[in-house]
């Protein structure tokens, strides 16, 4: 009988309240479930919007103190902390286009998951999709446009959408932002009109290449429906990632002020190197958009693309990087180069491809925190290779 009710024991286990001051840090709340007051107030939490101390699919105090956070980066009411980039974009766009049957305008220039959403699955639900050439985006918006969804810069082209002028062309349309590329150091969409911010947190918000997750930011009224959205199809940010995200956001700005100059730096080397036929990087004075870039961003961050002479001599300097590391993914400490054709657009046809301006020449850089001058030596050294 003792046997037993010490194993009974094992499962209740007394926590003595804390001594001392209380933690500067706050602790990982790795739970599921939370012991709810024997009262009313417990109905009353169970109903409410993104509670607190309720469940862990409906949120966690690690993932409010993130989102709090970010919220006040993106100058927005309320933000919604979700599992991944992915499921940021879903539950925005499913929990704004639920109600309304008219138009979903979008590029042609995304990322490959969302180009997916908005492709196949918005339309196998019976959802009207058009995508533009992504400079064209403000001309092909109008009354019928409900939704527009824009992505600046977008991955990998880096061509860039003015959100100014797609306020003016759809007054009435909710418009969603994907501000990965940009962050809000860089620019802040709901400054320029945007009603929903989405960003891969994976990337430059967190900023360390050890987290996966998603951001939506906006009105209360839209978060609400988001966070409604996600509540049932459960892309839960686990409180440990939450936390390490909370941890990584708090040198965000000295990350990014690095990135800002060492993109630059890269883009200026490259820009003046024989055997690059292109560099694409919005704070380059050559850049189509250069003086959008200045209107609408503050510093043009890490990420790159540039173009060699063909496929052979792309997939070559590739390989014959040493410090720059061959992986998909950006934002994080490390220098990052890929080539998006085979990798990032594993799952598009080669219309996809072309549309989205990708071609086998192209090779993307995310530049990371490193000192410049090793960043440029290791690219010189692996350009010499097709020179
Ligand atoms: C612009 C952009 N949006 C969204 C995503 C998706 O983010 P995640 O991989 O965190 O789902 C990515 C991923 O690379 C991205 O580059």
């Amino acid at each position: 009988m003792e046997k037993h009710a010490s194993m009974t024991r094992l499962l209740h286990p007394h926590v003595a309240p804390q001594a001392g001051g209380a933690p500067l840090v706050t602790p990982i709340h790795q739970t599921s479930t939370y012991e709810l007051p024997r009262t009313d107030e417990a109905a009353r939490i169970a109903a409410a919007v993104a509670p607190t101390g309720y469940y862990t699919r409906y949120g966690s105090p690690n993932a409010r103190e993130a989102e709090a956070m970010l919220a006040d980066l993106d100058g927005a009411e309320a933000a919604l902390l979700v599992g991944s980039g992915m499921a940021a974009v879903s539950a925005a766009l499913l929990s704004t286009v639920a109600a309304d049957p008219g138009e979903i305008l979008a590029q042609k220039s995304h990322y490959t998951g969302t180009l997916t959403l908005l492709q196949e699955m918005l339309p196998a639900f019976g959802r009207q999709v058009r995508l533009v050439p992504q400079e064209e985006l403000a001309a092909a918006a109008g009354r019928q446009t409900r939704v527009v969804y824009v992505e600046t810069p977008s991955n990998p082209t880096m061509t860039l959408t003015d959100l100014r002028a797609v306020r003016a062309a759809a007054p009435d349309a909710i418009i969603i932002a994907d501000n990965t590329f940009a962050t809000p150091y860089n620019t802040r969409p709901l400054d320029f009109g945007v009603d929903l911010v989405v960003q891969s947190a994976t990337k430059y918000l967190n900023g360390h290449s050890d987290v996966t997750a998603g951001v939506v930011t906006g009105s209360a009224a839209l978060i609400a429906k988001a966070w409604e959205t996600a509540r049932v199809l459960g892309p839960v940010c686990h409180p440990f990632e939450a936390w390490l995200l909370a941890r990584g956001l708090k040198t965000f700005p000295l990350r990014m002020a690095r990135h800002n100059a060492n993109g630059l730096a890269v883009a200026r080397f490259l820009a003046g190197h024989p055997a690059v036929r292109a560099v694409h990087h919005p704070g380059l004075p050559s850049h189509p958009q250069h003086d959008l870039a200045v209107r609408q961003m503050r510093g043009h961050g890490g990420m790159l693309a540039f173009t060699v002479a063909d496929a052979d001599a792309a997939v070559r300097v590739l390989r014959a990087t040493k410090l720059c590391r061959n992986a998909v993914s950006l934002g994080g400490p490390e220098t990052l180069i890929t080539h998006p054709a085979s990798l990032v657009f594993a799952h598009q046809s080669a219309e996809e491809l072309a549309a989205s301006g990708v071609d086998a020449t192209m090779l993307r850089l995310s530049v990371g925190l490193e000192e410049p001058e090793d960043i440029v030596a290791d690219l010189a050294a692996a350009l010499s290779t097709v020179d």
